[in-house]
């Protein structure tokens, strides 16, 4: 493929946020030359580098009863060479939706002779497994996983971990085209192959997201994205003294991790996910706080956010489902350690303009879960081991 090279890319601490790289083509053909690097200002990523990548890289798809097509078709879309991990939370009575996840898997990867692993979030032996590596922070009262997609992404990068993969990317299973969620991952290769530093992040900006109001509509902001980013963008600002537009992917569902950096972060719970990972991010290794982490700090983090080629469109969930959305989201700036008197106003009075708080209410604290490094690896391993085979769908 061919991609736009890092242009432009700010610094903080030793944080290198990347602004946003457009693909320029799908496909760069094994035949053409690879321009100078950097030439005009694009990168060739060809097929091989894509393809190395993919083959370090798992796929989590977190599910919660979404239309078994979409589903289906999100898996069709996950290149070959990637680990599908299926992280569901569907309903199991009465009609037991993760059964019919289940055997959807299993049919594409005996038609394709390929692996996947699928697991139920409230599955007790996770949470078992969960309680032998010391790492209880994803269980609720009931000693189960609690409810969320953040938490679904836990279990899937430690699933990704057991079964050796290096990368870690995510894809909502409410994509409606295949062959968008296919450039997602060429995508975080892409940016996988243009970092300097093991701890690595991609993320990706949409094109376009189409709205479905008498015709089709291209928009190319979401709602809540557009806000988050302002104020990530305010909050950085305000440590820097630069005015800065930088931050496009607050919200990102879709993005990828090394390992390396996945398991060194904290995960906030629920939607709140996405903009936590930013804002730990600039609390650990911006420069200003201090860090426990001198040896990534050396290295430094590398964050590119790449623009689709696809347009998105997925399934919409409603104005209320928004507002709880924006108001984890600016929770996570509102209660981070960066946040200063001003940044927090001016979230407090976007947040009451916008219908999720009353005049005098406050975001409510974010659940936050420990890195997964604290996870005693080789005892969750032993532990889901003894039972990884349940989760293969082919074996
Ligand atoms: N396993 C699991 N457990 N999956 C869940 C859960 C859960 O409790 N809740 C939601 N999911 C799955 C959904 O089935 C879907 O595949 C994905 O997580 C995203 O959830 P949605 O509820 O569809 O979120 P959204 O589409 O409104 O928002 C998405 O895009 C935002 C950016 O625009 C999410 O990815 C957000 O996290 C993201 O910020």
């Amino acid at each position: 493929m061919f991609i736009e090279s890092p242009r432009y890319t700010e610094r903080f601490g030793s944080v290198r946020m990347n602004h946003v790289q457009r693909v320029i083509s799908l496909d760069s053909g094994v035949k053409s030359k690879l321009p100078p690097h950097g030439a005009m200002g694009v990168v060739k990523i060809d097929e091989e580098t894509i393809k190395y990548f993919e083959d370090r890289m798992a796929i989590v798809i977190p599910v919660k009863d979404e239309k078994l097509k979409l589903f289906e078709g999100v898996v069709s879309g996950v290149p070959h060479d990637c680990l599908v991990i299926v992280v569901s939370n569907s309903q199991r009575e009465k009609v037991d939706r993760f059964r019919m996840e289940g055997d959807a898997l299993d049919q594409l990867c005996r038609f394709t002779f390929r692996q996947a692993l699928i697991a139920h979030q409230r599955d007790p032996a996770i949470a078992e497994a969960m309680v032998e590596a010391g790492y209880d922070d994803l269980l609720g009262e009931d000693g189960l996983v609690r409810d969320g997609k953040s938490e679904a992404m836990v279990i899937g990068l430690l699933l990704a971990k057991a079964a050796g993969k290096e990368y870690i990317g995510f894809v909502d299973a409410d994509n409606y085209f295949p062959g968008a969620v296919l450039e997602y991952v060429r995508n975080y290769a892409a940016g996988f192959s243009l970092a300097q530093s093991p701890y690595s992040m991609v993320r990706i900006l949409w094109h376009y997201k189409p709205k479905i109001s008498g015709g089709l509509y291209f928009r190319k902001w979401g709602r809540v994205s557009e806000i988050t980013n302002k104020h990530l963008n305010n909050l950085i600002s305000s440590k820097t003294g630069f005015e800065t537009e930088v931050v496009r992917t607050g919200n990102a569902g879709e993005h990828a991790m090394s390992m390396k950096l996945a398991e060194i972060l904290p995960y906030a719970s629920g939607y709140a996910v996405e903009p936590q990972e930013l804002v730990s991010i600039f609390e650990d290794f911006g420069g200003i706080l201090p860090t426990k982490n001198i040896k990534v700090m050396e290295q430094g983090i590398d964050i590119f956010q790449v623009e689709t080629r696809n347009p998105h469109l997925h399934e919409e969930k409603g104005d209320e489902h928004l507002q709880a959305m924006l108001l984890s989201a600016l929770g996570t700036i509102y209660h981070s350690r960066l946040c200063g008197e001003e940044a927090k106003q001016a979230i407090l009075a976007e947040l009451v303009h916008q219908g999720a708080l009353k005049g005098e209410e406050t975001p409510p604290p974010i659940h936050i879960n420990a890195p997964p490094k604290k996870v005693i690896a080789s005892k969750f391993i032993t532990a889901i081991q003894r039972d990884l085979d349940k989760y293969y769908v082919l074996r």
